[in-house]
């Protein structure tokens, strides 16, 4: 989908797994592949508590995943120490939710803004002032506001604080956790279009996180979904709508609420919780809230495969352990899951990470 020479993180089979009470082990990132490329934004979306921050703390090298690599520049940065760690930091910077919380209330937006091109010797003291206007104009605030504190802000100022210092040391890449989600619908909207623009002039690799696929989907070139810590479909922005396979993913379409819906349509709930990760089901992540869970979903776990141009999907409706047999062995089951397979889907089948040219075949054949 994209170019393989912008390509600039990459996690290979992350997983990140913590230790729970009584000898437990709850698994919050399971084999994760994900590739970010410059100027590109990829849209990370899925219920809460379902390992969004969890992975982007270990882009972040936050966190330490318990397998698996994630790759800067083809370099493992997960296995980096001491000042080589500390220097690797500048390549991926971050925008948390709430800036007001971020920061030290007492420090000036100069300062925040500063503080780490200062940690990193890239200006001296004494530029402080100019730099701080110069981030501060490309985030379209007033020069001026560099004297203030965040508490004399409203919250879109301060978000833009927070990219103007995100963007300071010139990242590769930025992960945005939540940046929006406190934001009125109308100031989310312009702090979009302004970092929408910053990828444009500088090329940086946008992670992208979000609870809210309509948000995510306005301006990300790609989406992957998340569940219980597994990726169960990654697509082209634009394929989301009618163009998603995943129940899941379906699911959270249909729950989503829209200015220019349909009122006359009742907003859909995802049946059932969230299981604990403590809990996972054996099979499928999302087989006992799926309408369409077959036998062979609760005990084998679909893998990603193929199903459209760069559009990968974890459910055994397009795989072959599943809807094949499915269909084909259990005719007294008349259910709608199959209907794109009758229709002649593809099946491609691979190993994560490996190309999506792998194994392709016709459907019904
Ligand atoms: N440091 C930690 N120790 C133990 N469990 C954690 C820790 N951080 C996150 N978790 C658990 O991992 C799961 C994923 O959490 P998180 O990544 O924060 O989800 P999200 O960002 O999607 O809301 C949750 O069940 C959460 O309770
Ligand atoms: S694998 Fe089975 S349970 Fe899981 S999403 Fe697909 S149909 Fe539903
Ligand atoms: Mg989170």
């Amino acid at each position: 989908m994209f170019d393989e020479k912008d390509l600039i993180v990459e996690a290979k089979h992350v997983t990140k797994i913590f230790p729970a009470s009584k000898g437990r082990q709850l698994v919050a990132n399971n084999d994760i592949n994900l590739k970010f490329y410059r100027g590109k934004t990829l849209g990370l979306v899925g219920e809460s508590g379902c390992g969004k921050s969890t992975f982007m703390r270990m882009l972040l090298s936050l966190d330490e995943p318990t397998e698996g690599e994630i790759l800067f520049n083809g370099q493992d940065i997960t296995k980096l120490k001491g000042e080589k760690l500390r220097l690797n930091r500048q390549h991926i910077q971050m925008v948390f939710q709430d800036p007001a919380t971020s920061f030290n209330p007492k420090m000036k937006i100069r300062d925040i803004i500063c503080e780490p091109l200062l940690n990193f010797g890239r200006i001296k003291p004494s530029e402080k002032d100019a730099k701080a206007a110069e981030l501060l104009e490309m985030v379209e605030l007033p020069a001026e506001l560099k004297d203030r504190y965040m508490h004399n802000m409203s919250g879109g100022q301060r978000q833009r604080v927070a990219i103007a210092r995100a963007i300071a040391l010139e990242p590769d890449m930025i992960v945005m956790d939540e940046a929006t989600s406190a934001l009125d619908v109308s100031v989310q909207k312009t702090i979009i279009e302004l970092i929408t623009k910053l990828q444009r002039e500088k090329n940086i690799a946008i992670g992208f996180i979000c609870h809210d696929l309509g948000l995510a989907q306005s301006f990300s070139h790609e989406i992957a979904v998340m569940y219980l810590g597994n990726i169960v479909e990654t697509m082209p922005g634009e394929d989301i709508g009618p163009d998603c396979f995943h129940p899941y993913t379906k699911a959270l379409i249909e729950s989503v609420f829209d200015i220019k819906m349909d009122f006359s349509k009742k907003i859909k709930q995802i049946k059932g919780e969230v299981p604990s990760p403590l809990d996972a089901p054996k099979g499928c992540p999302f087989c006992d809230r799926c309408e369409c869970c077959m036998e062979v979903c609760k005990t084998v776990k679909p893998k990603l495969v193929e199903v459209a141009p760069d559009h990968m999907v974890a459910c055994h409706q397009f795989d072959k352990e599943g809807c094949g047999g499915h269909c084909k062995t259990d005719q007294s089951k008349d259910d709608d899951c199959c209907e794109e397979l009758a229709k002649g889907a593809f099946v491609s089948e691979h190993a994560p990470g490996e190309g999506p040219e792998a194994h392709v075949e016709q459907k019904g054949e």
